[in-house]
């Protein structure tokens, strides 16, 4: 399995440490991050709480007062991986027996109490909507009572703090814009573990993307479950729109003008976003990213299957046909977008025939990039409760194979594609296999390796492809881009 920076459930996300130490604090955080970006994010928004607390990290995990895991629930193995990592925390702990321990994100949400009675070294239980009451819990902690705020929220959306950056490159960075999914596929644990889905004032937006600038960073990534449903209409949940006065409905900002926005304010800056659900994505979105040089010809548009059948088990809300109807119209107005998916193998009655389904309409996208998986039944969810999880684990597991190798030949294919154009690169640090050369991604996404010469880090330069790998394109720099 391919695992890149978008999901990273079973590695740990580096221990984090804030560049920008506060002068005066001593009390000591050591705080860790699994799964999705979002949660890297929002371990910064943590830090960024318990720095006016008098915390700052550090990467000694002995040396911590107080121990935050911020956890992912997606597949079984995600939370597997954490309570691992918790039995290392306990080890610390008898170095350092006042350490304290807390558990953060979907665990937390999904386990509440339970935690604190199925892992006793565990003294804090905080779900992703209530961080800011984290220095209220730690002082309940201190005063020796166990503490959990699990409570979801309907317009918590942390607009207003300001992360630290945690183990960052100088960059790029991450900047959150909605929180929470309402979509509801049956076999998945975010909306339960997330809450309903809320947009950021776009404002705060723009005055973070604004202080990011300021510290020099060239590139943002606009983060959420589900971009393409932003829609701001003064605050609240994205399901009480309809329920807003006419002003405020008629003055709302969706996806598209926000992107508009931020393209616009900030010309030097570029811009992704993610994540894409096909249901909700709109042409204006396209026209949008066709209009400036500045936001990135990639779209992350999972489609989980190509079955029409397994489509409608998983509350996907679109067939197989109109997802290829998006896909052709994308290609139509942007022909050299980079698409990629994420799968799933094996889900609850997955025949033979809908496999060769989901590698047929593989074949016909010919995604860059792949994020696979074969199913794990999530409690609670309604795949959960209401289907049979039939597929075996060894027949999802060679389905799972079939998929990653066709889309390795895929992305190959568009790897090779790239094979001889000029393009336009930004660094983002020293590829792993060579100290001389540089590694950056270009406007699809793609990782290019080059020769470091006198570049350097967060240059925007352009670079001749030579050659290529599967996910790598190897090549030369030819001069700066007008972008530096
Ligand atoms: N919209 C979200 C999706 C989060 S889940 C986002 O921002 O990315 C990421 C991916 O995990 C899903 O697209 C799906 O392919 C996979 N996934 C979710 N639940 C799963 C489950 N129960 N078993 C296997 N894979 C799952
Ligand atoms: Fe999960 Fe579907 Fe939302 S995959 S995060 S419920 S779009």
């Amino acid at each position: 399995m391919k695992y890149t920076e978008r999901v990273i459930d079973e590695k740990i996300q580096g221990k984090a440490l804030i560049t920008d130490l506060r002068e005066g604090n001593i009390k000591k955080l050591f705080i860790e991050s699994y799964g999705c970006q979002m949660n890297m994010n929002d371990s910064e928004i943590v830090a960024s709480i318990l720095s006016n607390e008098g915390y700052n990290t550090t990467q000694d995990l002995k040396d911590a007062d107080l121990v935050l895991v911020n956890t992912c629930s997606i597949r079984e193995k995600a939370e597997t991986t954490v309570r691992n990592r918790l039995k290392k925390y306990d080890h610390a702990k008898k170095y350092n027996p006042k350490m304290k321990v807390g558990v953060l994100g979907c665990m937390a949400e999904r386990l509440k109490e339970k935690f604190l009675e199925e892992e006793k070294i565990v003294d804090l239980v905080v779900g992703p909507d209530a961080y800011r009451d984290l220095p209220k819990l730690i002082k309940e902690v201190d005063a020796g009572r166990d503490a959990v705020n699990v409570i979801l929220s309907k317009d918590e959306t942390y607009g207003d703090v300001s992360p630290v950056r945690l183990n960052s490159n100088g960059v790029f960075a991450f900047v959150s814009i909605t929180r929470g999914c309402d979509n509801m596929c049956t076999f998945c644990v975010v909306p339960f573990t997330r809450g309903r889905e809320r947009s950021r004032d776009p404002r705060s937006i723009i005055e973070e993307i604004r202080s990011m600038e300021e510290k020099n960073y060239k590139e943002i990534t606009l983060l959420g479950q589900n971009v393409d449903s932003y829609l701001w209409y003064g605050g609240g949940l994205k399901k009480d729109f309809k329920k807003a006065s006419e002003l405020a409905r008629a003055t709302a900002v969706d996806f598209a003008q926000l992107l508009d926005m931020c393209a616009i304010e900030f010309p030097k800056m570029r811009f992704r976003f993610s994540t894409s659900n096909p249901q909700d994505m709109t042409l204006d979105v396209i026209h949008v990213m066709a209009k400036h040089k500045n936001i990135c010809k990639y779209i992350h548009l999972p489609v989980q299957s190509g079955s029409n059948r397994m489509l409608k088990l998983m509350n996907r809300q679109h067939t197989r046909e109109e997802y290829i109807r998006l896909v052709n119209k994308i290609y139509e107005i942007i022909p050299e977008m980079a698409l990629s998916q994420d799968m799933i193998a094996g889900f609850c009655g997955e025949t033979e025939q809908d496999h060769q389904d989901t590698l047929d309409l593989m074949e016909h996208v010919k995604y860059s990039f792949g994020f696979m998986f074969a199913y794990s039944e999530r409690p609670g969810t309604l795949a959960a409760k209401k289907m049979e999880d039939t597929v075996p684990l060894a027949v999802k597991k060679r389905r799972l194979q079939e998929i990653i190798h066709l889309q390795q030949q895929h992305s190959l294919h568009r790897a090779k594609e790239q094979v001889g154009q000029i393009q336009e690169v930004l660094i983002e640090g020293t590829s792993k296999k060579s100290d001389l050369h540089w590694k950056g991604r270009n406007t699809q996404n793609t990782v290019v390796v080059f020769p470091k010469e006198h570049y350097k880090m967060g240059d925007f330069v352009h670079v001749k492809i030579e050659n290529c790998t599967s996910n790598t394109l190897l090549g030369t720099a030819i001069n700066y881009s007008d972008n530096n």
